[in-house]
């Protein structure tokens, strides 16, 4: 092991480089000018899981972009490691607020910024370059691995899903790998065992059947924008909570050992409101900040369109107005009954002057692994080694919907070694991965194969 260790610590300033060929590929999965570079990334991911030993590589035609497999099974009798991650990234906007191209990787201090840099090119590479390692070494991993890397995470994972139903041969494992979640801080070896689901909903509000002058018509007729402000308004009560009948019927309570995990962390209020410079934090009464991320289902409003949004001033009743709706989910809601719930709801409380119309956009089921698996205690002790410190474990805010299915399908325990920080701004501008945690997660990969093959 200890060459193996070597290698990769002589080799770190090669694989940023690496990651940087990674990062220059615009791989936005959700635009469509974007297809020819998610084909050309899929061949660099290919590439990169020859050059590392892997056997049988392949692109995988979907309906829409490729995924990408390889496996090196030259352990027989030791476990196999499916390792999951993927290759799209968000898109840029808004592409004014980049200190540097999201597309021209950028090194300032410890920090890489591009697009995808943490979310998730940076934290997959990592286990590209730790089984690489191995044979650089002179030394084989010491145990099976198959890699699945997508194109489609950022926009829902449907082709992977069904590609899963059709394909659990290929990709039966003991436990699946993935690094696309937060360290707990920054240098804190860190295992999480849940995360959110989710459940996406836009609600169109329609009143006059055209735009109205503000002052013959404003007074007379329902105004949609108004109407939908107040729709969402009570969606949420004073304390928090969420109105919707039947919202909160399937929550799971947090067990005595997470609450006790929970004092533990001793999470810091004030350190992240100043850091968000927020003058104090707020959600739902009588939870804590970690339990209402991690084990508290919660409803946000991402986007509202409607009305005169452009320089000045127009005066106009809109006959239209909308808004993009998530609530983030916990064990045992399921995105399908909350949804209805969503609609029926929303439909009650709309008056008669407008139309509403409430449409279901997307959904994943969230999860908790259980923490008792030998494959986790193999990762725990992996990144302690990696870190130098104690593993911690966390639920996660976000979601990773295949995550579940991966987890039913494979009936496979899911290992969410994260390494990335809630503070690197994916999904927003100036994207940034730290480049300790990638080199400590190349360690942590490499120590979790050894660590897995001893069980
Ligand atoms: N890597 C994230 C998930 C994540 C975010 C985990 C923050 C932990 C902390 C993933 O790529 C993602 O963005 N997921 C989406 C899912 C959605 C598109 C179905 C999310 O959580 O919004
Ligand atoms: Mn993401």
């Amino acid at each position: 092991m200890d060459e193996v260790i070597s290698y990769i610590k002589n080799n770190y300033d090669n694989y940023v480089e690496e990651l940087k060929e990674y990062l220059r590929i615009p791989s936005i999965s959700t635009l469509k000018e974007h297809k020819p570079d998610m084909i050309k990334c899929a061949k660099l991911v290919a590439d990169k899981l020859k050059v590392a030993g892997m056997r049988k590589v392949k692109i995988i035609k979907t309906e829409n972009h490729p995924l990408v497999y390889g496996e090196w099974l030259g352990a027989p009798g030791k476990p196999t490691v499916l390792i999951y991650g993927h290759y799209d990234v968000q898109p840029v906007d808004p592409l004014e607020l980049w200190t540097n191209p999201p597309f021209e990787p950028t090194i300032v201090g410890e920090e890489i910024y591009a697009r995808g840099a943490n979310d998730n090119k940076g934290q997959n590479l990592v286990h590209i370059k730790s089984v690489e390692a191995f044979f650089r070494a002179g030394k084989k991993p010491p145990v099976n691995v198959k890699f699945l890397i997508e194109g489609e995470e950022e926009i829902g994972s449907e082709n992977l899903e069904k590609f899963l139903k059709t394909e659990k041969k290929l990709l039966k494992c003991d436990a699946v790998l993935i690094s696309d979640t937060s360290l707990y801080a920054k240098g804190i070896p860190t295992i999480s065992y849940g995360l959110r689901g989710l459940c996406y909903m836009e609600i169109e509000v329609t009143g006059p059947n055209r735009d109205l002058h503000s002052g013959s018509f404003g007074g007379s007729v329902a105004n949609p924008i108004n109407e939908l402000s107040k729709i969402i308004a009570k969606l949420q009560d004073n304390n928090g909570k969420i109105t919707i009948p039947n919202f909160y019927k399937d929550v799971q309570k947090l067990s005595k050992k997470e609450k006790e995990n929970i004092k533990y962390l001793k999470f810091s209020d004030k350190a992240l409101a100043k850091e968000l410079k927020v003058k104090e934090l707020q959600g739902e009464k009588n939870y804590s900040t970690l339990e209402r991320l991690w084990a508290r289902p919660t409803l946000d409003c991402n986007g509202i369109i409607g009305g005169f949004t452009g320089e000045g001033a127009k005066t106009v009743l809109p006959s239209k107005a909308s808004a993009k709706i998530s609530m983030r989910l916990v064990p045992d809601q399921e995105p399908k009954k909350i949804a209805m719930e969503f609609e029926k709801y929303v439909k009650a409380i709309a008056p008669k002057s407008v139309t509403v119309k409430v449409n279901a956009l997307h959904g994943g089921l969230p999860v908790v692994v259980p923490l008792e698996s030998k494959a986790i205690q193999a990762a725990s002790n992996a990144t302690a080694k990696a870190f130098g410190k104690k593993t911690v474990y966390t639920r996660e805010g976000g979601s990773i919907p295949i995550v579940v299915e991966f987890v039913k399908q494979l009936n496979a325990p899911a290992i969410l070694m994260g390494l990335g920080l809630d503070t690197d701004d994916i999904h927003s501008p100036n994207e940034h991965f730290n480049l300790k945690s990638f080199e400590r997660g190349i360690l942590s990969s490499a120590y979790f194969f050894e660590e897995y093959s001893k069980i």
